[in-house]
């Protein structure tokens, strides 16, 4: 096994251990449910919002100002997954609206789209202290979610922003830059990893690589 996957297990194992000294022999998990839906696309998304807005499942809800669930069209073709929020989108709920969302608007207008034609989400719901990297156990946490705003959406193309979004979809380790150019079939959808718009404010020459990216998702999408 791999060094990251044990370091997965350990934290994992630390997480139990610490939960059972507490006296908690149970843990709270988000289910994925099956495909059937007696509402619309919005209502379901709604209805799976409202189930999580207090959410208290990982300890990042003792220190969130506003759980951050997505936006964007219900019924798009195009998702983008992100990280986690950040300053901003934690004062705001709303993902993407700080200096990388600018970006990502950028981006997604200069494929001939508009903001509120695609969806926008991220791997966390709620921001990590600080804005460091989410801990395995908070993605293993929130990942339910995001697989279910995914199977409500149902869209042609997900474009997975960064390392933390590839490598939680595609279930590998495998470093970003391997993964990103070109698609993986994944559940009956394309995933098209590229790098985050963060890393491109401090990596502008590699904005031709996911400009490269989003000309490939923009034919798949017929655009
Ligand atoms: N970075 C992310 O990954 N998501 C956001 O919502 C904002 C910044």
């Amino acid at each position: 096994m791999s060094a990251s996957g044990q370091e997965l297990i350990q934290a994992l194992r630390q997480f139990l251990e610490t939960e059972r000294s507490f006296g908690i022999t149970e843990i709270p998990c988000p289910s994925v449910k099956p495909a059937v839906f007696s509402s619309s696309k919005k209502e379901a998304l709604l209805a799976l919002e409202k189930e999580f807005k207090n959410c208290m499942l990982c300890a990042l809800s003792g220190t969130r100002t506003r759980l951050v669930f997505g936006s964007g069209s219900p019924d798009a073709e195009l998702m983008f997954v992100g990280e986690a929020p950040g300053y901003e989108e934690d004062l705001e709920g709303l993902p993407f609206v700080g200096a990388a969302g600018q970006l990502l608007t950028k981006i997604i207008q200069a494929m001939k789209l508009k903001r509120e034609e695609v969806y926008i989400a991220n791997c966390l719901k709620c921001r990590p202290p600080n804005n460091r990297g989410p801990l395995p156990t908070e993605i293993v946490t929130c990942k339910p979610i995001l697989l279910r705003q995914i199977e409500i959406i149902q869209p042609k193309v997900v474009c997975a922003l960064g390392k933390f979004a590839a490598q939680t979809l595609l279930q590998t380790e495998t470093p970003i830059s391997r993964l990103r150019g070109r698609f993986h079939e994944w559940n009956g959808l394309k995933v098209m990893p590229t790098f985050h718009p963060a890393y491109l404010l401090r990596n502008p020459a590699d904005k031709k690589l996911v400009w490269e990216d989003a000309q490939q998702i923009m034919k798949e999408l017929g655009i």
